[in-house]
């Protein structure tokens, strides 16, 4: 039965009054997601300034990821959001000090990068924690002198084919860009050491390990989509598996099936006829059962706690690692056992850490010498004289060329590779007074502190004195991070320096370098000068 209110049935005002009610709820829930949504944009921009730390002004969603210029007029208080992520920067030595080595078991790991695949995601540089410790523990060994040495035939063919390359052009008498030379070479050296393949890319630049590795050191081309996963860190995962990276998949199963097919034959090998070189000692730890402990700890450049003593024989080293204090605090031991996987993630982060540095370490030295021909001759001097004693370099001898080494860590000093690294914050804590709120990334500037006139009088020009025994210890050793610094630093240092004085020596010995019409010269930021270095 129907009750009737004039037009209007009973029924038809019920649904009226729950349209009206439905409207307001739509509305309601409306303007709270709104609300939300606004909370959200701005959800993590307290952080910095509840810890009392100064950073520019943010914008909703973004932080100050658009604000470029931040960098450059870096001063110690200037801190930022990249996105969503706080990020404190750091370039005081004393607390530089505290978070890298004397409290480094609160700050052991790197940045977090979600959903990276492997072979990459199983690579030191990306392992936290117990991971890292055990991949790390077993690795370092594989870096001592005496590994290093079974590494010198190795990296002297390479320089031999460098060394024809560079007499080529220099017969030619054009100018030429000497950064692709040493591009060349640093990859031949990893090819050799780290996969046992023999390259010559210089001549073969169509090989596919060569096409491959140029691939992962090209800048991906601006992707829209990365400003959606800035703003909502949430939808990375389920973007990259709506958008794979094809051409990101392809490189990774190249290098997983290259070292995959060469473990294999390694296996089948008698052991006598097994190559020695980085991938021979990752394969013997596979098979090891000893157990390893953060003793074991290659704490690497600590000359001076951190300074990046090149001159040190590996006792000194040793001595000094031992006398590290997190060394003693972490005594936890582990299996020495590493993975196909882990073999192949490491295979792959020499290529991505030891490449670029070092060949870009290596033109910007030739570059700074021919800007300044009284350097080099010094270089040419001590290299002569190193000739009348050695009939060729290696380990040990290339340590007695102190005037090079000078050249080498000045280079470095203008022109760092690792011009800023990372820590993250893995809990709330407080370092030398100041509280650092937990997620938060802590950067390390390394390049700012390289020209801080505080510590480097006349910071822009190239004084390799700088660099004597005497002005190393008169300056605070945080202040000179190229290798960055405690346990997490570099640990491919020691083959770096080896690599570059042994193609150093080679060069000096037989070429002048001058520069041409095309070399920049002036005051330009290093971010200009990387990659556009002719000599
Ligand atoms: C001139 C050459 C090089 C420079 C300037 C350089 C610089 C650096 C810097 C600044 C870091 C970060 C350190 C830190 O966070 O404290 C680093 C880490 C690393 N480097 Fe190098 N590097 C060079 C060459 C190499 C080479 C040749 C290799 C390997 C063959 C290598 C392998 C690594 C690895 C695996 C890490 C990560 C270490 C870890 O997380 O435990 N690097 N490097």
């Amino acid at each position: 039965m129907e009750i009737r209110c004039g037009d209007l049935s009973w029924n038809s005002l019920f649904y009226w009054l729950l349209f009206f009610i439905h409207q307001d709820t739509y509305a309601l829930s409306f303007s709270l997601s709104l609300c939300r949504f606004s909370r959200y944009s701005v959800s993590p921009f307290s952080a910095l300034s509840r810890c009392g730390i100064k950073h520019p002004k943010p914008l909703p969603f973004f932080g100050n990821m658009f604000m470029f210029d931040i960098y450059p007029s870096l001063d110690q208080s200037n801190c930022y959001y990249l996105g969503r992520m706080p990020v404190v920067v750091v370039a005081d030595p004393d607390i530089l000090r505290q978070v890298t080595i004397k409290e480094f078991s609160t700050f052991p790991n790197r940045q977090y990068v979600i959903n990276h695949t492997k072979p990459v995601s199983d690579g030191l540089q990306l392992l936290r924690d117990e991971h890292w410790k055990r991949v790390r523990g077993i690795l370092t060994p594989s870096f001592s002198g005496a590994k290093l040495k079974e590494m010198v035939p190795l990296i002297n063919t390479t320089i031999n084919t460098l060394m024809n390359i560079l007499n080529a052009h220099a017969k030619s008498g054009e100018a030429f860009d000497i950064h692709r030379c040493f591009n060349c070479f640093t990859m031949d050296v990893i090819a050799t050491v780290a996969y046992g393949i023999q390259l010559d890319s210089q001549s073969n630049p169509d090989d596919r390990f060569v096409h491959f590795a140029k691939k992962y050191f090209i800048a991906p081309a601006f992707n829209p989509l990365m400003l959606l996963v800035v703003a909502f860190p949430f939808l990375k995962v389920p973007l990259l598996s709506l958008f794979p990276n094809k051409s990101r998949a392809e490189m990774d199963s190249f290098f997983i099936n290259c070292i995959q097919r060469i473990i294999k034959e390694r296996d089948e090998q008698p052991p006598e006829q097994r190559r020695r070189d980085f991938l021979q000692l990752m394969l013997d730890a596979r098979n090891s059962n000893e157990c390893v402990s953060m003793d074991q700890f290659d704490m690497g450049n600590h000359a001076n706690e951190v300074g990046h003593g090149n001159q040190q024989t590996d006792q000194s080293v040793s001595e000094q690692d031992c006398h590290q204090p997190q060394a003693s605090s972490a005594k936890s031991s582990q299996k020495r056992t590493i993975t196909d996987d882990e073999i192949v993630g490491q295979a792959l982060v020499f290529l991505l850490a030891g490449y670029e540095t070092t060949s870009s370490t290596l033109a910007f030295t030739c570059y700074l010498l021919a800007l300044h021909p009284e350097c080099q001759r010094k270089v040419q001097d001590e290299v002569d004289q190193f000739y009348c004693r050695h009939e060729s370099p290696d380990y040990f001898s290339v340590q007695e060329l102190k005037y090079l080494d000078m050249v080498i860590s000045e280079a470095l000093r203008l022109y760092s590779p690792g011009f800023r690294f990372a820590r993250t914050i893995d809990k709330e804590c407080v370092v030398n007074g100041q509280l650092l709120p937990k997620g938060a990334y802590l950067e390390i500037a390394a390049s700012y502190l390289h020209r801080d006139p505080e510590y480097w009088p006349e910071p822009e020009k190239f004084i390799p004195e700088r660099f004597t025994p005497e002005a190393k210890a008169n300056r605070h050793p945080c202040v000179y991070l190229p290798f960055g610094a405690g346990p997490r630093n570099c640990v491919g240092m020691r083959l770096a320096q080896l690599e570059m004085k042994m193609a150093l020596v080679q060069l000096f010995r037989r070429f002048n370098v001058v520069t041409c019409s095309e070399t920049k010269v002036g005051c330009l930021p290093p971010s200009q000068l990387q990659y556009c270095v002719t000599v």
